[in-house]
């Protein structure tokens, strides 16, 4: 006979130990321990049943490529790698409150429109409350099953009788709930049994499935970290809460690059997509300030123009200040190391201050030239030029590195009517030829020093 198990799992990071402890040794999250209790699957006869054997076949054969169900919603597509896949499951993160249920309510609702049969179960609202959101958002003529359960057993039974489902929402997965686990809802072990249960169903009936799922303020899927393993995709639904956009970012995908971003603005009719999202996040931009510059980044195949702000301020007794918003304080560190010990501008006593304008996170290196421009520029008092971009990453040693898709940062700053660029001077190992486009004039420069030299008007001692 096997006997049920008994162990005790971190709710925070799904780590699973002998014994309980009031802190867990894996994530140092203190009191989220609980007990849990897993039942062994006996085999015939309490034997563990002999396998089958698996068939192995070679890599050539014909893979098509899966057909999707584009939801209708451009920028969400555009992430999910060009719509949802049938048996696929998404997984759709994000902090209370950022819209979550709105875009899939939105998203559900307008492939309904186009005849599929969808499917919204939601587990924190009641029917009216999301009747009235469909009715604000214009889209409560929609041919959508709404039901409000929390009960996966009621879902499994009724999605179980169900052909033709196109597409599933779960909202959100820490409200569901197995009799058959002891926990509450939203602890690692309903979440993960719960999810196991809705997976299984959307692999065996073929529909997509979208779960969402709440994060916790240190950036973790509230509980289930487990369950970033057992979908096909991950996207995360961020945003500044003082911002009016958001942006739809995927960090894992079976079936699509994971370096691509939805834009979308939030208005009171709802989340509107955000084609061009440049001219949004440059649209309050003063030119001809000091500690401003533009930086031509890339998110995933996209380039994205935003305003980078430095602000320096005289320290008023103890450690200097560094504040940053929506870049690496660490990088900034090592910049600001950087320009003073190889290009001699001095910020070492001074509170520096750091913004990516418009809410943007910036992850890329790239930014580091646009930021170089921002602190050297206030640390001059001498405005950059209004009508150029940058790009490029910083070492060391002062040097400027190439960065990747130079050309495709280019063609957005001209598109945006910037008329130049100071980017990495190109190495002629690299054979290939730059497309500039026409009239952009190109700065290229090899060293910190002849980008500081720009602002203070001395001559780069160094190269
Ligand atoms: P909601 O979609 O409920 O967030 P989540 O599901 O992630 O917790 O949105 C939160 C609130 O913001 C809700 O009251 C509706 C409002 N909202 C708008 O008014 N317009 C919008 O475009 C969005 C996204 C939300
Ligand atoms: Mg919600």
């Amino acid at each position: 006979m096997a006997k049920p198990t008994t162990r005790y799992v971190c709710q925070n990071c799904g780590a699973a130990f002998p014994k309980w402890a009031g802190r867990c040794d894996a994530c140092s999250e203190w009191n989220t321990i609980v007990e849990e209790t897993a039942e062994a699957r006996p085999g015939p006869a309490g034997r563990a049943a002999a396998g089958k054997r698996v068939n192995f076949v070679g890599l050539q054969g014909t893979a098509t490529p899966p057909p999707r169900a584009e939801t209708g919603i451009g920028e969400l597509d555009r992430v999910l790698g060009g719509g949802l896949v049938p048996a696929s499951v998404v997984l759709v993160g994000g902090d209370p409150g950022i819209g979550k249920s709105t875009l899939m309510l939105q998203a559900a609702a307008t492939l309904a429109r186009t005849g599929k049969r969808v499917m919204y179960i939601s587990g924190e609202e009641s029917i009216d409350q999301v009747r009235l959101r469909a009715r604000r958002l214009d889209l409560a003529d929609a041919p959508l099953d709404l039901a409000a359960a929390i009960n996966v057993r009621d879902i499994a039974a009724s999605l179980e009788a169900e052909k033709d489902l196109a597409l599933v929402v779960i909202d959100s997965i820490q409200t569901m709930w197995l009799d058959t686990i002891e926990s509450a809802p939203g602890t690692v072990a309903q979440v993960r049994a719960t999810s196991f249960e809705l997976i299984r169903l959307a692999k065996s009936r073929g529909f997509s499935l979208v779960l969402v799922g709440h994060v916790t303020k240190e950036g973790a899927l509230a509980g289930p970290r487990v369950l970033e393993h057992m979908v096909d995709a991950v996207l995360y639904f961020e945003g500044d809460r003082g911002h009016q956009f958001r942006i739809l970012r995927a960090v894992k995908n079976r079936f699509g690059a994971t370096d691509e971003i939805g834009v979308f603005e939030m208005t009171d009719r709802g989340l509107a997509e955000v084609p061009n999202p440049s001219a949004l996040f440059l649209a309050e931009r003063r030119g001809n300030i000091a500690g401003s510059a533009v930086f031509a980044g890339l998110e995933g195949t996209r380039p994205v123009l935003v305003e980078v702000q430095a602000l320096l301020a005289p320290n008023q007794g103890g450690s200097p200040r560094r504040a940053v918003v929506g870049w690496d304080s660490g990088r900034l560190s090592m910049l600001l190391a950087v320009l003073e010990t190889r290009a001699g501008l001095r910020m070492g006593s001074t509170d520096v201050y750091l913004n990516i304008a418009g809410g943007l996170r910036v992850q890329e290196p790239a930014a580091d030239l646009a930021v170089a421009a921002a602190l050297a520029s206030a640390a001059t008092d001498t405005p950059t030029n209004a009508g150029m971009v940058y790009f490029g990453e910083v070492g060391l040693s002062g040097e400027i590195r190439q960065v990747a898709q130079a050309e495709a940062r280019l063609k957005e700053a001209h598109k945006l009517g910037f008329e130049g660029a100071c980017l990495p001077r190109r190495v002629a190992r690299s054979g290939r030829k730059l497309a500039v486009p026409d009239g952009l004039k190109l700065d290229e420069i090899g060293h910190l020093t002849d980008l500081v030299a720009a602002f203070t008007g001395k001559t780069p001692s160094q190269d």
